[in-house]
């Protein structure tokens, strides 16, 4: 902005069209506001979709897309959410959508999870079956993750069948596939996310 040599320049007071043309533009934009709104609450809350990316559900770097080279081969498991990639939405209104992405040695899959996985890596729902914890103790000689809530052991090489504990369904896989050189969301969750009480 530019001042005028004895002073800032007036503000012109927009003339009558102007005036209606503001108006209708707030009249039919509020409406659309809304309804943007509500398309991205529900695409908040929406599941995993295919080729959603996947960025990391908590921490510093909360928020940012996970890469290939974010998953070594062996490394601790990362929880993510996905993320639309067109919108650019994240899919963070349900805790039910947070996801476990680990990369394993392929040739230690089992047949199911092999078809599931790329290059090793596997994604399941990161809510325990059991009481609903999210907090995961990582076992990377045995390829398999604790919830320390009630010490059910889930193994990651086996579409995450229950080792121990009281949890009595495994973990629901999600595909994975590799696109644009990013591991994104090959397809739905296979099972439901969620937990024995209050869990949906
Ligand atoms: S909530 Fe995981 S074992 Fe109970």
């Amino acid at each position: 902005m530019r001042d005028s040599p004895g002073g800032p320049a007036p503000v012109a007071w927009p003339g009558r069209r102007t005036v209606l043309t503001l108006a209708l533009g707030v009249g039919v934009g509020l409406p659309l506001a809304r309804l943007g709104g509500a398309q991205d609450s529900s695409a908040r809350g929406a599941r995993p979709q295919p080729n959603d990316r996947f960025v990391l559900a908590a921490g510093e770097r909360k928020g940012r897309l996970i890469t290939l080279a974010d998953l070594p081969s062996g490394g601790a498991p990362l929880t993510a959410y996905p993320k639309d990639a067109t919108s650019g939405v994240v899919r963070d209104d349900s805790r039910l959508n947070q996801i476990l992405l680990v990369r394993l040695d392929p040739r230690a899959l089992d047949r199911d999870t092999s078809a599931r996985a790329v290059d090793g890596i596997v994604a399941y729902s990161a809510v325990c079956t059991h009481t609903g914890c999210d907090a995961w103790d990582w076992q990377p000689a045995s390829s398999t993750v604790k919830c320390p809530c009630h010490f059910s052991e889930f193994d990651l090489k086996a579409s995450a069948r229950v080792l121990n504990g009281p949890a009595s369904r495994r973990l629901p896989a999600l595909p994975v596939k590799v696109a644009d050189g990013l591991p994104v969301v090959a397809g739905a969750f296979i099972g439901r996310p969620g937990f024995e009480s209050g869990g949906g």
